[in-house]
């Protein structure tokens, strides 16, 4: 039976995929998200836009009121691990506060299920790798620590209220949606594989690799990229899963890739040279990140786009078909394709 959902920073890159698959199966979606990095034009029809910040903890509630919600999935929130290093008390009064606001009000609404999208930086520099769901927390920068801070919210909602929730430790999200409706588009972009591409279309320079001396094969960063719609899929199931408990997932294909690698790939799929130049450390960054995803795994999720290639082909398509992201005019460094 269709059921109706609330999705936090639904206008964002992963939201706006989980988006699509309620969608897809018929639920009825409300999307708050504040369109300070979101995109309008990533809510697909369907879903309803309530463009609200977080921040404004009494019209969240009255959003809240208007149940009731099969479930509220969370992805509302800053991202960048990197920025979090130069900004740290911006990202836990941030992250930390409007999310532990909303929640106060998810439970005082009766919300019985939430879904987070957590983070793989909540384990630092791993003591192993592939990285078990159960391995100790020890937050790699302060993004990190506020997803943390979120993970116990939830822990003492579930505890003293009763609410069910699903932490879901996103690797690197990558790629796009298969059918072409939605990609990854930030402002500024700062991630990898869509800042290689570009460089491999001659819209971007060179990219700058971070570091080359990590203890890993060639010296770079090595991550665990998982296809967005992978991950959407797996909200879905977690979300199956939380009638009677509560969900701790590590989400990626235990694979690792160095950044080397993702070039490599990036030339593979594009049949292009990517121009790029080796530079240094950015700081915060660990030296390997790979998902022990087994809890993700024996409750059933099945990756569909576990290949770097097919990650790559994906995220292809949709950045070729979208030289400006989602009908924002494209940036002055940009340059028509050949
Ligand atoms: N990198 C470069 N050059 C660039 C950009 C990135 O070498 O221009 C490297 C980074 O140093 C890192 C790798 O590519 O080793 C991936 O970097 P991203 O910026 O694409 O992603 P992060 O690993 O920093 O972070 C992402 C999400 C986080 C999430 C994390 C989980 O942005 O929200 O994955 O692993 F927490």
């Amino acid at each position: 039976m269709a059921q109706r959902f609330l999705v936090t920073g639904g206008a964002g890159y992963v939201g706006s995929h989980l988006v699509a698959a309620l969608l897809d199966r018929g639920d009825d979606v409300v999307v708050l998200d504040s369109l300070r990095t979101g995109h309008r034009a990533a809510v697909l029809p369907g879903a309803r836009l309530v463009e609200l910040d977080l921040a404004d903890p009494s019209g969240v509630d009255a959003v809240l009121a208007d149940g009731p919600w099969g479930a509220v999935f969370h992805f509302a929130s800053l991202s960048l691990v990197g920025e979090s290093m130069r900004l740290p008390f911006r990202y836990l009064a941030e992250n930390g506060v409007n999310a532990i606001r909303l929640i106060e009000s998810c439970v005082r609404h009766g919300v019985e299920r939430f879904v987070l999208s957590s983070t793989a930086n909540l384990f630092g520099t791993p003591e192993t790798v592939p990285i078990p769901e159960t391995a100790r927390i020890d937050p790699g920068s302060p993004y990190g620590e506020s997803k943390w801070m979120i993970e116990r919210a939830l822990l003492w909602a579930g505890r003293i209220h009763g609410l069910h929730s699903a932490c879901l430790r996103y690797f690197n999200a990558a790629g796009a949606d298969p059918a072409g409706r939605l990609g990854e588009d930030h402002e500024p972009e700062t991630h990898l594989i869509p800042l290689v591409i570009d460089a491999a279309l001659g819209r971007r320079p060179p990219v700058e690799v971070f570091g080359t001396d990590y203890p890993t094969s060639d010296g770079t960063c090595i991550r665990d990229y998982v296809h967005v719609t992978d991950l959407a899929d797996a909200h879905l199931l977690a979300l199956a899963k939380l009638v009677d408990g509560n969900v701790t997932w590590n989400l990626g294909n235990g694979a690792g890739h160095s950044v080397l690698a993702v070039i490599r790939s990036v030339e593979h799929v594009a049949a292009r040279k990517v121009p790029h130049r080796l530079g240094t450390r950015r700081p915060g960054d660990p030296a390997v990140l790979v998902a022990g995803a087994k809890a993700a795994l024996s409750a059933g999720w099945r990756p569909k786009f576990a290949a770097l290639d097919d990650i790559v082909r994906t995220a292809l398509a949709w950045r070729d078909a979208h030289p400006g992201g989602y009908g924002d005019p494209a940036p002055e460094h940009v340059r028509p394709s050949s």
